[in-house]
């Protein structure tokens, strides 16, 4: 058996798997972050760690397995959080964590120093106040009595790793969300480090998803009830992760990921850049392959604020079925998901959400399937950005997440995104994909081309309808939108 983990923003999964790929148990501990002033969010490190423990004896326990049959450990996370720690290892601060928003003036002072394109060559990415450089550059400025003792940085699911084995190291697609990374040579980039006054030697040594980090010590096997010197894989930051998880590692192959936020991930052979920093490029967690992101932050969150806001009473089933009847395009109305600010492929906190061209002709059941629609054309952008960049052809579309369960939103995307959406066996994600990289870590498969052969079958394909040509006309519609308001936003 191996056991993948994934430490996200609300939980730390464990997650067990056989040598087939099998899911054999999972074990879940939940904690919340705070926001003590608005924009910030923070979660202690100690909240990951006692996660950890408790997933792990949940996860044996359900499992009855032996803890020496547990051959090697992968770890996924949240990414961009910024965990500080003093000389002897202690937690100096709460982590910032990737939603906080509060470092957008440390972004424009990046960007300052380094030269936006500059900024994009090296790291492959702008500055975006989610990212953990701008943070670390934020308690430079207003915490310069903890920044004084910093002795090494790392990332959420690598002060895990920490925990569990001593080391400071981390993976190099978590790492190249720190807008630290030089992202072709999967390296720190030392010309950054110096810009911003970060010292190398705080940040951790660097490892590819599948290689061995370190093992299990003594004192932490004892915390988890696991046995000491167990190998600890690389593993990802949660995005490259899933990829892994749901078969994404191929070069062009995409995954589109339908939760709160929306995620369309592309896989690459080589380290594409968007000449403008619309789509982030990371290194993906596949040795010698690099991804490409594009992130909507209100995605399946927008169905969820609609329906929380005009039909509370009814299931989405209820809410969702009579937008079937509606024709494309919803008579003229367009739905504008920028609810919670943008990042792909307007970087923009400040962009806002809205229906556009409401008549008295339109019912619930248009501005329904106007919601379904406005989200679709909004992931549509990042696609056009990753044919744009040359990702090469578009095939089936990996798709997972809430949102891709009803079946008239998928028909939509299919349409929308001109493209075949199927299903993946393996719907753990992140978890999975740090288990299958623990297994390449662990001799089980020769690499990840290979344990992902073996493990992820494809399910239920969407095939795009006649409808596409019509999306497409309107497409051209909602992508002035955004431009012909931004000048009307605060
Ligand atoms: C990726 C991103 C999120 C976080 C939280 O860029 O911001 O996916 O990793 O899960």
């Amino acid at each position: 058996y191996v056991l993948g983990y994934d430490i996200s923003t609300t939980a730390t999964k464990a997650l067990l798997i056989d040598q087939q790929g099998t899911v054999v148990a999972i074990g879940q501990a939940s904690y919340d972050y705070a926001t003590p002033h608005p924009l910030w969010s923070e979660q202690s490190p100690h909240l990951w760690w006692q996660a950890c423990r408790e997933s792990t004896q949940e996860v044996l326990a359900k499992a009855g397995v032996a803890a020496n049959e547990i051959m090697a450990i992968g770890l996924a996370g949240q990414m961009h959080g910024l965990v500080l720690l003093d000389q002897a290892g202690e937690v100096l601060r709460p982590a910032l964590l990737w939603n906080d928003q509060r470092t957008a003036e440390q972004c424009e002072q990046i960007t300052a120093r380094l030269g936006e394109q500059r900024l994009i060559e090296l790291t492959g990415n702008r500055a975006l106040t989610g990212f953990t450089a701008p943070k670390i550059l934020w308690v430079q400025q207003h915490e310069p009595e903890i920044y004084a003792q910093i002795a090494h940085i790392l990332l959420p699911k690598d002060y895990v790793r920490y925990c569990l084995t001593g080391e400071f190291a981390s993976d190099v697609s978590d790492s190249a969300g720190t807008l630290l990374l030089d992202v072709r040579s999967r390296q720190w980039s030392a010309e950054v480090a110096q810009a911003l006054e970060i010292d190398l030697a705080w940040l951790p040594q660097l490892f590819e998803g599948p290689a061995i980090t370190g093992q299990l010590h003594a004192e932490a096997a004892a915390a988890l009830g696991l046995v000491a010197g167990i190998p600890v894989v690389g593993g990802g930051g949660d995005q490259a992760a899933n990829a892994v998880g749901t078969g994404v590692v191929a070069a062009g192959s995409i995954a589109l990921s339908l939760g709160t936020s929306g995620v369309v991930f592309g896989a690459t052979a080589s380290p594409i850049i968007e000449p403008q920093g619309r789509l982030h490029a990371f290194c993906h967690a596949v040795p010698g392959r690099w991804h490409l992101m594009g992130v909507m932050l209100s995605a399946a969150g927008s169905l969820r604020w609609y329906h929380d806001t005009f039909a509370p009473q009814l299931s989405y089933d209820q809410l969702l079925e009579p937008a079937e009847a509606v024709a494309v395009g919803s008579a003229g109305l367009f739905f504008a998901p920028y609810l919670t600010g943008e990042r792909t492929p307007h970087p923009d906190p400040l962009a806002r959400g809205g229906f556009i061209g409401l008549t008295v002709r339109h019912t619930q059941a248009h501005l329904t399937r106007s919601v379904l629609e406005g989200v679709a054309f909004g992931l549509r952008d990042s696609l056009e950005l990753m044919s744009q960049a040359g990702i090469g052809t578009i095939g089936a579309i990996r798709a997972s997440g809430g949102g891709t369960r009803n079946r008239l939103w998928r028909q939509i995307l299919a349409d929308v995104l001109g493209a075949p959406l199927v299903g993946v066996s393996t719907t753990e994600g992140a978890a999975y994909g740090a288990a299958l990289l623990a297994a390449v870590g662990a001799g089980w498969y020769r690499d990840v081309d290979q344990a992902v052969a073996a493990t992820v079958r494809l399910s239920d394909p969407t095939e795009p309808s006649a409808d596409q040509a019509r999306y497409a006309e309107l497409y051209a519609t909602y992508r002035a939108i955004y431009p012909a308001l931004q000048p009307l936003y605060p």
